[in-house]
């Protein structure tokens, strides 16, 4: 008997890196990280070379993920300002829109007011508009809801401030869902002056402070856990220019799993944060006899061993409060003590959609 079962979570923000990053994931290998993590669908971000902004880059990445992808994956369409004509032909083929309106890794940048708009007016109204938002932009963002009046989800809370902004606007009704990651949850900007480029993302990492704030709105104005898993090679992190990512996918739960031990979480908010609400902020199928078995030993994350391409975790050291020992996906054991059975082609590809 596990000590602990729960439904096949949902990880709403990875980036599985094709096309053009296969070197450092593929969908085979990060939904092989996902199911290893208890993680049974996954949505995957469109800052991918080229990106997902013109129907034949997200056609080339369905076929990929539909060829390769273990657990189940939607893909995100990305907004660029020379693509936005594209918008609606996209929708048909994925599963949200995805806004960068601030700096990371890639190319993908919306910084102009007619490109947003065009975003809130002609993206589908019954498919979701994801934002990289920080500081004010969370506010553009927020009156960008309220205007047109339709949801915006913010991905990768990291500071007090926005997320106090957030529950303010909540608080007013409006239409806005959030996640939070585990690395901002358990590391700080300190962890980063330890980890150099390995503690590198974006957002960066908190104060003491912004952190404290994430936990004290974990059970009221945070809705999903979500990983932001942005693997990068070794080699790319030791560069004289590392990009900036850290992959999360195996270490989510465990990690998470720490704060049910502490009481800092119950197993039902934990439930509802990494399967309930993302399942219903993203309008996103049931998988049936699916579920993950979990053992609560605590244990410390090890340095390797790891499914994703990579190789490499941020968390090393840290403790976890408990582990996946098996996942069934759809009645076939996916994963089981350390071994991915699932074969790639076994995900779906989201939404199923015969045009496209
Ligand atoms: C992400 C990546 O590597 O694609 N990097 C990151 O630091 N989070 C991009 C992103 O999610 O913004
Ligand atoms: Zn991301």
């Amino acid at each position: 008997m596990p000590d602990l079962t729960l439904p096949g979570l949902i990880d709403v923000h990875t980036h599985l890196r094709v096309p053009g990053g296969e070197h450092k994931e593929t969908f085979a290998t990060g939904t092989a990280a996902a199911l290893a993590g208890g993680v049974t669908m996954v949505l995957a971000m469109p800052n991918t070379n080229p990106p997902l902004t013109t129907p034949e880059a997200l056609a080339i990445a369905r076929r990929a993920g539909a060829a390769d992808a273990r657990c189940d994956v939607g893909l995100f369409a990305g907004a660029a300002p020379a693509d936005v004509a594209h918008l609606p032909a996209l929708a048909e083929g994925a599963a949200a829109l995805k806004i960068y309106l601030n700096d990371t890794f890639g190319r993908l940048r919306v910084d102009d007011l007619p490109t947003l708009v065009a975003c809130f007016t002609t993206w589908p109204r019954h498919k979701l508009i994801a934002l990289h938002a920080e500081q004010q932009s969370v506010a553009v963002a927020i009156g960008l809801a309220a205007t047109y009046g339709r949801p915006v989800h913010f991905c990768h809370v990291s500071r007090r401030e926005e997320i106090e902004l957030i529950a303010d606007a909540k608080g007013r009704g409006l239409p806005v869902t959030c996640e939070v990651t585990p690395h901002h949850l358990f590391l700080t900007e300190a962890d980063a002056a330890r980890l150099g480029a390995l503690g590198d993302m974006r957002p960066l990492l908190g104060t003491a402070d912004d952190v404290a704030a994430l936990w004290a709105h974990l059970n009221d104005t945070v809705d999903c856990i979500a990983t932001d898993h942005a693997p990068h090679t070794l080699a790319e992190k030791g560069s004289a220019n590392p990009p900036p990512g850290v992959p999360g996918l195996e270490t989510s739960l465990p990690l998470m799993l720490s704060a049910v031990q502490d009481g800092r979480v119950t197993v039902e908010r934990l439930t509802a944060l990494m399967h309930d609400n993302p399942r219903r902020i993203y309008d996103l199928p049931a998988q049936p006899e699916t579920w993950v078995e979990v053992e609560m030993t605590p244990y410390e994350i090890p340095d390797a061993g790891w499914q994703t391409k990579c190789g490499w975790t941020p968390f090393a050291g840290l403790t976890a409060g408990g582990r996946v020992a098996r996942v069934v996906l759809r009645g076939e054991v996916a994963y089981d003590n350390g071994a991915v059975l699932a074969a790639p082609g076994a995900g779906m590809l989201l939404p199923v959609h015969p045009t496209f």
